[in-house]
């Protein structure tokens, strides 16, 4: 529901009471690590201030104080794209059953290298989506090579390819800071990779992704790097069973972001570094974990990675049937795409020397 302006939030004013004083609105589950820049967290003030307009009935106030409300629907939350491309045409999602992960081909016939400074995914059925990746797929990879193009088709299988943005619901666009982007090269493709959770109602989804190019050469690129495990088996029952990853940094980077994902057995998930004199630091803690909420966590300063410091991240799984949204606490879980099977993935975004590529740190 929109809550933007008093006509729209008054019917709800107990429940906005109660979802802010439990601090389950706004979203937010860092519990360590940062400070982080795009933390929506309301002050105690703010809460008070919420709680005393609800306990006093909930009045209008001034109209000439209200800000203008600004809807999901008048354009993108970046600033306006230099190149929108979209779906040919749209993909029915069923009301039912599972859909296997569908994956969408977009040439975007570029001539020359670009540096993408920002990037959107809009979903056109959002309550049918639970994620959309967008590769950037080198003109010499072989990954998805002969696949069609501008169709939707399934796939299975990793790849290396950069990330270009993650759309999940809540989730903010990609903004590089200042000085830093994306690179393109002239001839990438992006590949849309869609994972749809139908919802008892058939959808159309049409996404569109756009991007915003600047025309300067940038003092660092920006990666996505993952490091993830996917050889665990989480036993029945277990209400707290540990997987850990771990990889020591070749090069220099900069953390710009961290974006932990598990499925719904994620309990917690930490991401610690080793510094080259042995002190351990955490970067970002997220406990509880909770599935329904994909976030990114980004540092209000990006934060010097020098080469060889060890990074380490832990996941905790709660496979008992004391989580309430455990599909099935009887089953021996291990790594799979959908949401019943488990994933351990620690995404971070690094800014590097724009000469270097992915294959110069993690691959996978
Ligand atoms: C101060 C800011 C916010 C307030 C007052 C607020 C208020 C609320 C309320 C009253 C509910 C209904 C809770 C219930 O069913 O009992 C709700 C649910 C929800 N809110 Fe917020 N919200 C805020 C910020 C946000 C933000 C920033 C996001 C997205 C990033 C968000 C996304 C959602 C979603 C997706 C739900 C449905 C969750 C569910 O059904 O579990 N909200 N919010």
């Amino acid at each position: 529901m929109p809550l933007l302006t008093y006509q729209e939030a008054r019917p709800w004013a107990k429940a906005i009471r109660q979802a802010v004083v439990l601090k389950k609105m706004p979203p937010w589950f860092a519990a360590a690590g940062g400070p982080f820049h795009n933390n929506p967290s309301l002050t105690t003030k703010e809460i008070e201030t919420i709680e005393a307009w609800v306990e006093a009935g909930a009045p209008r106030g001034a109209g000439k104080d209200a800000p203008k409300p600004v809807r999901w629907q008048e354009g993108w939350n970046i600033p306006s794209p230099d190149l929108v491309v979209t779906a040919p045409k749209p993909f029915p999602v069923p009301a039912s059953g599972a859909v296997d992960y569908q994956f969408l081909i977009l040439p975007l016939r570029t001539l020359e290298d670009h540096w993408v400074t920002a990037a959107e995914i809009r979903p056109g059925a959002r309550s049918a989506v639970h994620h959309i990746v967008a590769y950037i797929r080198d003109p010499d990879s072989p990954w998805l090579k002969d696949a069609p193009r501008n169709q939707a088709f399934r796939a299975e299988g990793v790849t290396t390819s950069d990330i270009l943005a993650i759309y999940t619901p809540g989730q903010a666009p990609f903004v590089a800071p200042e000085g830093m982007a994306k690179k393109l090269r002239a001839g990438a493709e992006l590949v849309l990779q869609f994972h749809y959770t139908p919802n008892g109602r058939a959808e159309m989804d049409q996404t569109s992704v756009g991007l915003v190019f600047t025309g300067k050469a940038p003092a660092k690129r920006v990666l996505t790097l993952q490091m993830g495990n996917a050889e665990f088996h989480i036993p029945p029952g277990d209400p707290n069973y540990r997987v850990t990853v771990g990889g020591t940094l070749p090069n220099d980077a900069l953390l710009l972001s961290m974006f932990p994902h598990m499925h719904l057995r994620g309990k917690a998930f930490e991401y610690d570094l080793t510094a080259e004199g042995g002190r351990d630091e955490t970067l970002l803690r997220v406990a509880p974990y909770s599935f329904q909420w994909q976030l990114n966590y980004i540092l209000e300063q990006p934060r010097l990675l020098p080469k060889g410091t060890h990074l380490r991240w832990t996941a905790w799984f709660d496979n008992s049937a004391s989580n309430p949204s455990n599909p099935d606490p009887a089953k021996d879980v291990s790594y799979g795409e959908q949401s019943w099977d488990e994933m351990m993935i620690g995404f971070f975004d690094v800014a590097v020397d724009p000469k270097l590529d992915k294959s110069a740190f993690f691959v996978r």
